[in-house]
């Protein structure tokens, strides 16, 4: 369930219209509704209550949208972070994430991350594999420090979700093949600088179905009892996020945070662990709207594109993933027509829609592009020379902007020329 409802005819954010926001900062723009965050953070953190041997770690997944003020949101509503580079790490702390809620995940930590984190006393590094364990450990000796660690484990699971983010098959990048998972716990209890005390597993995102999630928690509570028959003590259990959120209407809504939350519990009953989860798409993923203006309806062969001016640099999951985001007139006539979406940007990939039926939009007209708060701004780029989306955050009747959008000047600012192309030094 989200904030965003259609009073009098035009579309809100909780108490805002989004047309107002639209005439004062342009478009396109990124709007995220507190009310609808805060309502998905108390939806899982209730669906997973007691779950484990008592408080569960939320974990947000800082990637799915790492805007402060996202963040700041988060932590007041007392979340943890799943973070995976040092600039994550480093919003989550700024954001005012307490260090020991932030787990770093991440098959290519480097040697200066691992140092920057060991610093701020994070709680977890999940380790996804034997050479990453030496080298936080040789970091960690060097600082005179010790890093609490988890293996992330590869279960071999197939999580039926598209194969771009599906992490959780034995020929993915991702995680310690269950097979070796023994020897690398085995390993890790040498190495100085360690300190093993949990496991971790996530097989993918907008997952959609509950039963790979499932067969992968069972094979991690058989490798839990393993592990501790071998005389490692397993104190915590990280399951990963990965949950879906509904997108395209037309489709079957993903299980529920309760149905996900259940399947935890029965699973994981007697593990006798502290529960870690790191849900993104399921806490933002509805409490975020693009909203794009139409320049202009250009006729084509079968249907007409309606051209609008977001593009793929600012919302990339249609032309990278095929994903479906909902269109919405924010002032819909009433009227409805079939057309294909499209941005600016050249190249035919720069397609939100092809032949969707939508309310009928003309030129000036404000559309919404929804379910936009997870991977959205996120993953914009400024291809194109296009500049970086910015982002608005409203709460009740209020609303400011959270990230201004990008001067071109800086745009262009940010390359500099070698000293033999320079005029002034040459
Ligand atoms: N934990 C780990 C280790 C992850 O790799 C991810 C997401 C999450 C948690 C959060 O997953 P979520 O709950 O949001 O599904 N850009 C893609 C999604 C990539 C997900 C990457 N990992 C998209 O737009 O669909």
């Amino acid at each position: 369930m989200d904030h965003f409802d259609y009073r009098d005819g035009a579309l809100f954010a909780e108490d805002v219209a989004l047309n107002a926001i639209a005439d004062a900062v342009g478009t396109p723009v990124y709007v995220y509704s507190t009310a609808t965050i805060e309502r998905h953070v108390r939806v899982f953190r209730e669906a997973v209550a007691g779950a484990g041997n008592g408080d569960p770690l939320i974990a947000f997944a800082v990637k799915a949208n790492p805007n402060r003020a996202v963040l700041a949101t988060l932590a007041r509503a007392g979340l943890g972070a799943d973070v995976v580079s040092a600039g994550e790490l480093m919003r989550a702390r700024a954001a005012g994430v307490p260090a020991d809620r932030i787990v770093f995940s991440g098959v290519g930590k480097t040697a200066a991350e691992m140092a920057l984190a060991l610093r701020e006393g994070i709680g977890q590094f999940n380790l996804e594999s034997e050479p990453e364990a030496e080298m936080l450990s040789q970091v960690a000796v060097g600082l005179g420090l010790t890093a609490p660690v988890a293996f992330r484990i590869n279960p071999n699971v197939e999580a039926g979700t598209h194969a771009k983010i599906s992490t959780g098959g034995s020929e993915d990048k991702f995680g310690v093949a269950y097979d070796r998972a023994m020897a690398a716990y085995d390993l890790a209890r040498s190495l100085p600088g360690l300190n093993v005390r949990g496991i971790a597993v996530h097989i993918g995102s907008q997952l959609t179905d509950l039963a790979p999630s499932r067969a992968a928690f069972l094979r991690i509570g058989g490798l839990i009892a393993s592990l501790r028959a071998a005389g490692h003590a397993i104190v915590s259990a990280d399951l990963g996020g990965g949950l879906g959120v509904p997108y395209d209407p037309s489709l079957p809504v993903p299980p529920s945070p309760a149905a996900y939350g259940e399947m935890v519990r029965e699973v994981t009953a007697g593990w006798d662990v502290r529960l870690v989860f790191e849900p993104g798409r399921l806490i933002v993923g509805n409490a975020g709207v693009l909203l794009t203006r139409v320049i202009r309806v250009k006729p084509g062969v079968t249907y007409p594109f309606v051209i609008v001016d977001a593009a793929m640099n600012d919302l990339l999951r249609p032309s990278l993933y095929d994903a479906w985001h909902d269109v919405r007139a924010v002032e819909p006539s009433g009227e409805r027509f079939t057309a294909h979406i499209v941005g600016p940007i050249c190249e035919s990939g720069d397609t939100f829609a092809k032949g969707r039926e939508m309310d009928r939009v003309h030129s000036g007209d404000t559309v919404g592009f929804m379910t936009a708060g997870a991977y959205g701004a996120t993953m914009a780029s400024t291809y194109n020379s296009r500049a970086l989306t910015p982002e608005v955050m409203v709460s009740g009747d209020k609303w400011a902007v959270v990230r201004e959008r990008q001067p071109l000047e800086a745009l262009i600012a940010a390359d500099s020329l070698p000293p033999w192309l320079d005029e002034e030094t040459a």
